[in-house]
């Protein structure tokens, strides 16, 4: 909250704004990345961390890529109630999409997609960003969020910084 200070007897405060709180989040992120003591230690902490502080995202979690025949997203790190859907091959739901193709998805009503997969039935919009080592995705970061259209520019830009961050510290511990 910030106090405002636009008059001598004004004492209305107003709450932060989205984009500055995704900027100050991104923030917080890039020193949680600094400090982390692992890959697995950074998700652990990226997830608390996003469920923590940005309001509207109710479920937050990484998926990781599991090699095999065939490949399957398979439930990491998460901050929000469990979901039945632990294991997800990639021709299913939002985060198969996601995967897959490895682009960003963000799904404004998914109640309006037929790929999704149902997690809660509180929830109304999500986004999925994959996660790339070397230039392959090797997981991906899933946020659910009881709110329509929940996911602006400014939440893509964190999410999508966010699994950058997870991507490099990855690629950093493979080597
Ligand atoms: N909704 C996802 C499934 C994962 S849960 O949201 C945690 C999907 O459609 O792939």
């Amino acid at each position: 909250m910030y106090l405002c200070t636009c008059a001598s007897d004004c004492v209305s405060i107003s709450p932060m704004s989205k984009a500055a709180r995704a900027t100050d989040v991104q923030a917080e992120l890039a020193q949680v990345a600094r400090e982390a003591k692992s890959a697995q230690d950074l998700m652990s902490r990226a997830v608390k961390l996003l469920h923590q502080r940005m309001l509207k995202y109710n479920w937050v979690g990484f998926y990781m890529l599991e090699p095999g025949q065939p490949p399957m997203l398979v439930l990491g790190e998460f901050q929000g109630a469990m979901t039945p859907h632990t294991r997800i091959p990639l021709h299913q739901g939002i985060c198969g999409a996601a995967a897959s193709t490895g682009t960003t998805v963000v799904v404004d009503d998914v109640s309006l997609d037929p790929r999704y997969l149902a997690c809660s039935l509180e929830t109304k919009s999500e986004i999925v960003v994959p996660v790339f080592v070397g230039g392959k995705v090797v997981g991906e970061l899933d946020i659910d969020s009881h709110f329509p259209a929940a996911f602006k520019d400014e939440d893509r830009a964190l999410v999508e910084y966010c699994a950058g961050l997870v991507g490099a510290s990855l690629e950093k511990s493979s080597k």
